[in-house]
């Protein structure tokens, strides 16, 4: 079938991997309603048509930190992406460089810092609150050498949240690894490209900690063992004391939380419930976005995340009041399809229909994007 959109590249993906991987993306806490309401909030969103505006040049790019990208996007943190494509972060960054923007890379990624890096331009790194600060303080270090132009600091998994379809899907559970072999043993083009010649599995950045065990074995178990609970706002002046670059806090969903961030001198913060994946029933980010923007945003350049499948997906998240719109699952759909060319494809039909989306509300840069271009009626 001929992919002209994310939700395509999902169902290719469904076919090509194994289901336990699948679920994992594609899931989210609970009953996952927050996980639908942030595609659908954000589908919702309504905008004003204009014509005859002269938009014949439309300019895509934009400032984040310092750095003009192409476009005001980013490549999100997932975990363990590389198991979705043979070296899979490292192929994911590959196209984003090619496209001219940023590579979000997860603590818990398959492929290390170093091999990510080299290929990333520019390069973000993404920092999880683990107990052993003298372990976190090393990863700091090793992104700041590698040359991370942004730390990005997750606050909402003090604890996982509940994922019942890895339950489910042999991701965690009993006879978990057996199952997994199982369904990887009925997609024999990924248990070869990725199973096989992926190797090693281990999860890249926790190998001080956890050697070269699977990452798939050790991954929620680390995670839920690992994340510190009591961590507050003051602590986040050790991060400051640690990271003299670009520090954006990813996982606010609340006004207060947002003031928070701005009093510890973050640079920026990522609206996002962690795609619905941490505590289902809360807020989608379109619907949280918008008063989050009136708090903090001559303060802070705020980003967002959840729900974003298309180029006016991302134009919505700009009408509400974001800066820059971080993907997550659609590109780790795009990756298990088609590998680097599967990310390509995705960041140019996100370029082209952010263009239509443009033309058709009569804006031609990216900072003209408000909520001027939100139809009145055009809210939930
Ligand atoms: C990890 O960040 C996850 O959401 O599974």
């Amino acid at each position: 079938m001929t992919i002209a959109s994310a939700g395509d590249f999902r169902d290719a993906a469904r076919r090509r991997i194994p289901r336990f991987l699948f679920d994992y993306a594609d899931g989210g806490a609970g009953a996952e309603e927050t996980l639908r309401r942030n595609v659908s909030d954000l589908s919702g969103i309504a905008l004003r048509q204009r014509v005859l505006r002269d938009v014949a040049a439309i300019d895509l790019t934009t400032t984040l930190f310092g750095r003009t990208i192409a476009l005001p996007v980013a490549l999100g943190p997932v975990g363990i992406s590389g198991m979705y494509a043979r070296r899979g972060e490292l192929q994911a960054a590959r196209a984003a460089r090619a496209a001219g923007i940023p590579t979000c890379l997860s603590t818990v990624s398959i492929c290390p810092i170093e091999e990510v890096a080299a290929a990333a331009d520019p390069f973000w790194f993404q920092l999880y609150v683990i107990r052993d600060r003298a372990f976190m303080k090393d990863l700091i270090a090793t992104a700041k050498t590698a040359g991370a132009e942004a730390l990005v600091f997750t606050v909402d998994m003090p604890v996982p949240g509940p994922r019942y379809r890895d339950a489910h899907s042999g991701m965690s559970g009993p006879n978990a690894p057996l199952r997994r072999l199982l369904q990887a043993m009925g997609k024999p083009r990924w248990a070869w490209d990725v199973g096989v010649r992926g190797r090693p599995h281990a999860l890249g950045n926790l190998k001080p900690v956890l050697g070269n065990r699977s990452g798939l074995n050790d991954y929620m178990g680390w995670l839920g063992a690992n994340f510190d609970p009591s961590i507050q706002w003051k602590d986040l002046d050790w991060i400051r004391a640690e990271w003299n670059g670009p520090l954006i806090i990813k996982g606010i969903l609340d006004p207060e939380d947002a003031r928070e961030a701005a009093a510890i001198g973050a640079d920026g913060i990522i609206v996002s419930n962690h795609g619905g994946r941490q505590l289902d029933g809360v807020p989608s980010t379109a619907h949280a976005l918008p008063a989050i923007a009136d708090a903090v945003g001559d303060a802070l350049t705020i980003l967002a995340d959840g729900g974003v499948r298309s180029g006016l997906d991302v134009v919505r998240m700009l009408a509400l009041g974001a800066r820059g719109v971080l993907l997550g699952r659609a590109w780790v759909y795009a990756l298990a399809a088609a590998g680097e060319a599967g990310v390509a494809k995705l960041l140019d039909l996100i370029a082209k229909e952010m263009t239509v989306a443009m033309t058709l509300t009569g804006v031609n840069r990216i900072g003209a994007i408000d909520a001027d271009i939100l139809a009145e009626s055009g809210a939930r």
